[in-house]
């Protein structure tokens, strides 16, 4: 018995080992599994309250957070409120993670009727902030101040034209951003008109309004001095409500449409030329030069239109001044003499002249200049069929006169784009 007893607890402790052994496995495996999940959890964590912490707050980009009404009138006017409040504008997914990846602040969404419409804070976040924090010293006013006591400063007239002003004697030497009117700052009132028309507020509040374009980005100012329902190529303009401003979404960056045929880069090609001289010629009273061709800043919808979408840096010359003595040159043309690589330019020429070539040659530069040129590689076949297309683009980057070669230049690649031996069957036309 004591035998039999003995030979039982060996197989008892045998099978007692096993399934402690089974158990400890089992206990292994589950700590694996849990420090796993823990180290996942950590890291997902980590990563998303540290770009919480980088990019923005912990809000949800609901489209009434984006608009910070609170912040008027030193906001970009209240147009398209209405419709944002009553829905019918909304953000492609309401509750977007893109908020916290979304620096540039801008934001895609629809209209009741379909329509795709890109929002625009127009500045990044921090930018803002620094707006406001010096916004009550800007007006020397209480350091408490509240927005809506800037509705009885004085002298928001002369802050405005000091805004936009350019020193003609001493040229600035640091990079010049958002808008700049000259030769003479008096009469950017005539800019402005289009402006004041649309608000249909008071008056106080539409012109802090537009002291806070100005202040941050001009470009809801310049979409309605050139509207793009009179045939200009700027996105069509829906209206600002707080400190957003809406436009239609016109199309894909050139920058991503690098890949495409390049009879279809040939069509962008025409657009760019037709804007360039648009920009130069077509207004009445102003000329408007770009002073960021970025192929980020160009867009193209599905029938090869253009679009200039970022009109925040801009040089407006007004055509109808007297000069005084300070402008000796006035009635000549510049034409850019700067050699070298890269883009520049020189407000001061510009500003010193009732014409300049700047964005002729600027369209040039984005045809083939040194930057992400979009003709190039061009077909074999173009250069054998077309030796003159090369040789006008070579002249247009560097040669004196820029207002003769760009209309050669287009009326050549407007017979490109009938040609089939170039764009294949059918044409562009
Ligand atoms: N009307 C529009 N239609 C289509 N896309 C648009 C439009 N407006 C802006 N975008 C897209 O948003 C991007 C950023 O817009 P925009 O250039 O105005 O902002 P930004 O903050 O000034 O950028 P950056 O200063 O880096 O040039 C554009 O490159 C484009 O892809
Ligand atoms: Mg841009």
């Amino acid at each position: 018995m004591k035998n039999g007893n003995s030979f039982e607890n060996v197989k008892c402790k045998k099978i007692f080992s096993i399934m402690s052994d089974k158990k400890y496995e089992r206990m292994l495996f589950r700590r694996r599994f849990c420090k796993r999940i823990i180290f996942m959890l950590v890291g997902f964590s980590l990563s998303f309250f540290g770009s919480i912490i980088m990019f923005g707050e912990l809000k949800s980009p609901r489209i009434l957070q984006l608009i910070e009404l609170s912040r008027c009138p030193a906001c970009y006017g209240v147009s398209v409120c209405p419709e944002i409040y009553s829905n019918q504008i909304l953000l492609e997914s309401e509750y977007s993670w893109t908020r916290m990846f979304n620096a540039k602040n801008i934001y895609y969404g629809f209209t009741k009727s379909n329509r795709k419409v890109v929002l625009k804070k127009l500045s990044h976040s921090w930018e803002l902030k620094e707006f406001d924090s010096k916004l009550c010293q800007t007006w020397g006013l209480k350091k408490n101040c509240k927005p809506t006591d800037l509705l009885a400063v004085k002298g928001v007239d002369e802050k405005i034209k000091s805004l936009v002003a350019y020193n003609l004697s001493v040229p600035e030497t640091k990079p010049r951003k958002g808008l700049v009117y000259c030769p003479y700052s008096y009469s950017i009132h005539s800019l402005l008109l289009p402006v004041f028309s649309a608000q249909q507020t008071d008056y106080r509040s539409d012109i802090i309004n537009i002291w806070t374009m100005l202040s941050i980005n001009p470009e809801p100012i310049i979409i309605q001095a050139i509207p793009k329902s009179k045939g200009w190529r700027v996105p069509a303009f829906g209206g600002v409500c707080g400190r957003v401003e809406l436009v239609a979404y016109e199309g894909e960056p050139l920058s991503s449409l690098m890949h495409v045929a390049w009879s279809r880069k040939l069509k962008f090609a025409a657009e760019i030329l037709s804007a360039a001289m648009d920009f130069t010629f077509k207004h009445d009273r102003f000329r408007f030069y770009l002073m960021d061709w970025s192929i980020d800043n160009i867009v193209a919808n599905e029938i090869d239109q253009v679009t200039f979408i970022d009109l925040e840096d801009v040089i407006v010359v007004d055509k109808h001044i007297s000069p005084k003595k300070n402008l000796p040159h006035w009635y000549k043309r510049y034409s850019r003499q700067i050699n070298g690589s890269g883009f520049t330019f020189s407000i001061s020429d510009m500003c010193k002249h009732h014409l300049s070539d700047h964005n002729l040659w600027a369209a040039c530069y984005v045809l083939v200049g040194d930057e992400n040129p979009l003709l190039y590689p061009m077909p074999k076949h173009v250069n054998v069929t077309r030796p003159d297309f090369a040789i006008l683009l070579d002249q247009c980057l560097y040669g004196s006169d820029r207002f003769r070669t760009v209309p050669k230049l287009q009326t050549v690649v407007n017979d490109m784009l009938a040609d089939e031996r170039i764009v294949g069957f059918g044409g562009h036309r």
